[in-house]
């Protein structure tokens, strides 16, 4: 029996899944305890999950065993049965049997495929998956794919975890939309569940935190949803990015100064570190903070105390320091730009936010939250997006991450002239042509995924995200310079490897 997903054996189970992270205090819908855990792979008393089979043919002894297991089944054999099963407010797990529909009722398919309250899982064989339209209705529309004959048992672990993801989300409704918070952090996916995760033990921790991440994907929201679930969310959150304040600024800025301290210090200046007091200090892009206050900073970390620019005195201050940067700190720290020891000690703890490109499902997700926040900007009554944009959403590489999506999702609501967004009101028309893709460039693309999320699980721990993928460090490290994957990241494996300082509660 051969039986694969693109996930595989790395699907981590569903403990608490959630789907987003309020920022902005409680309730914490992604905290929520039980909401993830209830829809787990085992069913619990007074809980109907249903379970939308679509086949040509279904499987009477799988309907049998998935009955079994406490999932109610509704089955269909045509598109037609299958959008009258859904009820537009339900959640639902869907299995999808790819293999007895003919390539003409693909596009049938991709209708019911693209409901957002159904978590899909693809049934396929070998063949199929040669189809460029298979292999892309399961990487838009599936949570999983695998192969037929599958364990039963599989089945119902896969469906349970769609269906975790799917009920927790936002069906895409006018009511739900009025319900979400300012600041909320969507994501579904699996590195976005795990960013969760360690948000909410890092928070529990007055260790410093270092942040890393591609600029827009989130790192000042996860610093303030790390702060806001802190014991020190009473107190403030004093933000400042170091590479926007000129550099002789910087230390008066940071620190303070008594009057007459230089000339125009006309009265005293409470610095950040100082306003921060009780609370966290978030000092954003850390990589362009100059020598003389690196030198300042490792000297409050060291001794917990700040002195004001023409100060004598020493002031104690007690704060929490979470950094973040998007550049290579490795290359600033090689030219003698970053201090390896301030480093050390801002990056007790490590941050990874993971790039758009590898938040699958989350991308659409994402999209239709924006949309939903935003949409009052136009005159007309915008519903949702076009096939051809959610294809472009997909096939687009997202350099600017989460910021660029909100920017194009904003400006297509302005300049859309229909009530769908189309590809090219998202100025991504070159995203949608079906392109035809080899199997080679296939696998390639299958590849560096399944590495960036092993990379991602594993906080770029190579051993161990070697293991996860069944090759030795020695491959991985050369498949990682094969794909562009070598960062700063990757050399401070060393470090991560021996954290002697990373508690084992914050380690996954
Ligand atoms: N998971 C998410 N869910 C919803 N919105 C998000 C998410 N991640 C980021 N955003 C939004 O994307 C925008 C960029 O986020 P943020 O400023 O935190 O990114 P950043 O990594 O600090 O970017 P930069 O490197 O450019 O400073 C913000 O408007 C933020 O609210
Ligand atoms: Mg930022």
């Amino acid at each position: 029996m051969r039986e694969s997903s693109h996930l595989g054996a790395t699907v981590t189970p569903l403990a608490g899944a959630g789907q987003r992270l309020a920022v902005g205090g409680p309730p914490l819908a992604g905290d929520v305890p039980d909401a993830g855990r209830a829809r787990d792979a085992k069913p619990e008393a007074g809980i109907d999950r249903t379970l939308l089979y679509v086949a040509r043919t279904p499987d009477p002894l799988l309907s049998a065993y998935l009955k079994s297991r406490g999932w109610e089944i509704a089955t269909a054999r045509t598109v037609h049965e299958a959008s009258r099963l859904v009820k537009p407010e339900a959640a639902y797990a869907g299995i999808v049997d790819l293999t007895g529909f003919a390539p003409r009722e693909f596009t049938g398919l991709e209708t019911i495929l693209r409901l957002q309250q159904v978590g899909w899982i693809a049934l396929t064989d070998d063949s199929r998956l040669t189809d460029a339209d298979v292999r892309r209705l399961i990487r838009h529309y599936c949570f999983d794919y695998v192969h037929v004959p599958v364990a039963h048992a599989t089945l119902d672990y896969l469906v349970g975890h769609a269906y975790g993801m799917v009920s927790l989300c936002d069906l895409d409704t006018p009511g739900a939309a009025a319900s979400q918070d300012e600041d909320e952090m969507v994501g579904t996916c699996e590195a976005m569940q795990q960013l969760f995760r360690t948000i909410r033990k890092v928070a529990n921790t007055d260790a410093t935190v270092f942040i890393s991440g591609e600029s827009g994907t989130g790192k000042e929201l996860t610093a303030l949803a790390i702060h806001e679930r802190s014991a020190r969310r009473k107190a403030t959150f004093v933000p400042i990015n170091c590479g926007a304040i000129p550099h002789h600024l910087l230390q008066s800025e940071l620190f303070g100064y008594e009057r007459g301290a230089f000339t125009g210090a006309n009265q005293r200046k409470i610095g950040r570190v100082e306003s921060a007091n009780g609370g966290t200090l978030f000092l954003d892009e850390i990589g362009d903070l100059p020598l003389e206050s690196q030198a300042s900073l490792l000297r409050f970390l060291q001794e917990g105390k700040i002195e004001r620019l023409g100060g004598r005195e020493q002031i104690p201050v007690d704060l929490r320091i979470i950094s973040a940067t998007h550049v290579d700190l490795e290359a600033a720290m090689r030219e003698g730009r970053f201090r390896a020891d301030l480093f050390h000690r801002l990056c007790v703890l490590r941050v990874d936010e993971p790039p758009l490109r590898a938040r699958g499902k989350d991308i659409e997700i994402l999209a239709h939250h924006v949309l939903h926040k935003f949409k009052q900007d136009s005159a007309r009554r915008i519903r949702g997006f076009t096939p051809d944009a959610i294809e472009a959403l997909y096939n687009y590489n997202w350099p600017g991450n989460v910021r660029e999506l909100i920017n194009r999702v904003r400006r297509a609501i302005v300049m859309a002239e229909s009530k769908l967004i189309s590809a090219e009101d998202l100025d991504l028309a070159h995203f949608t042509a079906q392109q035809t893709v080899t199997l080679a460039q296939a696998r390639e693309a299958a590849e560096r995924r399944a590495i960036e999320a092993a990379l991602l699980r594993h906080r770029h721990r190579l051993t161990e995200a070697a293991v996860d993928l069944g090759i030795s460090r020695v491959t991985l490290y050369r498949l990682m310079g094969t794909h562009g994957l070598r960062d700063e990241k990757t050399l401070f494996v060393g470090e991560a490897e021996n954290q002697a300082e990373l508690p084992p509660d914050v380690q996954d």
